[in-house]
């Protein structure tokens, strides 16, 4: 079976070809995220400019690659959420004229459900892809670090899976990207401010550690805020000097000290309720998805921590794809996911897992 999966859910704009939920044809993501650098994040109205834009170029570059037409392809994939309204409206819009067109089935997907699934692609006619070598089993526990994500599923099988913790406030990489504004670091955050540790003291600010009572539940704003008080205790000024203000104020060695103890125990989190859910849950297989799974640290943590070797899949489908809707639409529908009515599928900004 060959699907189509288009990705529209936040800055990228994202159509690919996957075979039998395990063999990917084609990727092809057009991002805008340089039109949002200079405001620090993605502001949502130029996101949903930039995907009007983009889509219907990268769909047919998608089946170019995938050396196919619309013949060779059996059903369309789509986020229908969670994510920014304008964005999520472009993708489920065009999935829904493409499906009624070109008669055929149309699935929506969730999001943050389909981002470990891109792990399942084992195979690729593309050059320059690193993918696992072996195939995931289940029960897989998969930890969901992005800017948009922070979560540990438990996933029993393709359809079935359990949220054991998300975050309540902010995601792991939008700290990160709070975090590197404060710091006067580049957007995104979670490079820049990776960078800029590698030159610092992980132990040189102490930084609290949310407590929360789901013991898989994460939080990361009142640590963002914590650097914020730390560094204007640091420079001498009250809290109410603007953090706007703060980061021409700081010298290299500090930028550099709270990089590494901001980015040291944000993943510590991360990494001890993996540990934590590894002991109680005993899943077959771990994977890391999202952006964040491009951090070095959080990789260093992990394999000292977990008892089971994490497997990641090229960086180029960590980040938002179309592949890992495509394909989490598989092996859904394997388990029995039904396709939806082309006529009225709406969007679902706030979809939860
Ligand atoms: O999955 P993604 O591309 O988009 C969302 O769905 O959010 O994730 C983007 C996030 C950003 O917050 C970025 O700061 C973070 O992933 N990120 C990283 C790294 N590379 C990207 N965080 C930590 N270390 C990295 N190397
Ligand atoms: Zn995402």
């Amino acid at each position: 079976m060959r699907i189509l999966g288009i990705e529209t859910s936040c800055d990228e704009t994202s159509a690919s070809v996957v075979d039998d939920g395990q063999v990917l044809l084609s990727n092809v993501i057009a991002s805008s995220i340089d039109l949002h650098k200079e405001f620090g994040g993605v502001v949502p109205e130029i996101a949903a400019r930039s995907h009007i834009e983009s889509m219907m170029p990268v769909i047919k570059e998608s089946l170019e690659v995938a050396k196919t037409n619309w013949e060779g392809i059996d059903a369309i994939a789509v986020t229908q959420g969670p994510g920014l309204g304008g964005s999520l409206l472009v993708g489920v819009m065009t999935a829904r004229t493409l499906a009624i067109t070109k008669n055929k089935p149309l699935y929506a997907i969730n999001h943050v459900a389909a981002h470990p699934f891109a792990t399942f692609l084992t195979e690729t006619t593309l050059p320059d892809y690193k993918l696992p070598s072996q195939t995931l089993r289940f029960p897989m526990l998969a930890l969901i670090v992005s800017g948009g994500h922070s979560q540990l599923v438990l996933y029993e099988h393709a359809g079935q899976y359990k949220v054991l913790g998300r975050t309540q406030d902010d995601a792991v990489g939008e700290a990160f990207d709070k975090v590197a504004k404060i710091l006067g670091l580049p957007y995104p955050g979670g490079p820049s401010v990776g960078e800029a540790a590698t030159d610092g003291d992980p132990e040189a600010y102490a930084l609290p550690k949310a407590r929360l009572q789901g013991k898989y539940d994460f939080s990361f704003s009142g640590l963002k805020t914590a650097v914020l008080r730390a560094l204007q205790k640091d420079i001498g000024r009250d809290f109410t000097f603007p953090s706007k203000d703060l980061a021409g104020l700081l010298s290299k060695a500090q930028k550099a000290n709270m990089a590494a103890s901001f980015q040291h125990i944000a993943t510590e989190t991360l990494v001890d309720k993996a540990a934590l859910a590894c002991q109680e849950y005993k899943p077959t297989s771990f994977v890391v998805a999202g952006g964040v799974a491009a951090s070095p640290e959080l990789r260093k943590q992990l394999k000292e921590k977990l008892p089971l070797e994490p497997i990641y899949t090229d960086m180029k489908l960590c980040t938002d794809n179309g592949a890992m809707i495509a394909t989490a639409a598989y092996h859904q529908i394997q388990a029995g996911l039904q396709p939806v009515d082309p006529y009225t599928l709406d969007i679902s900004p706030s979809l939860s897992m």
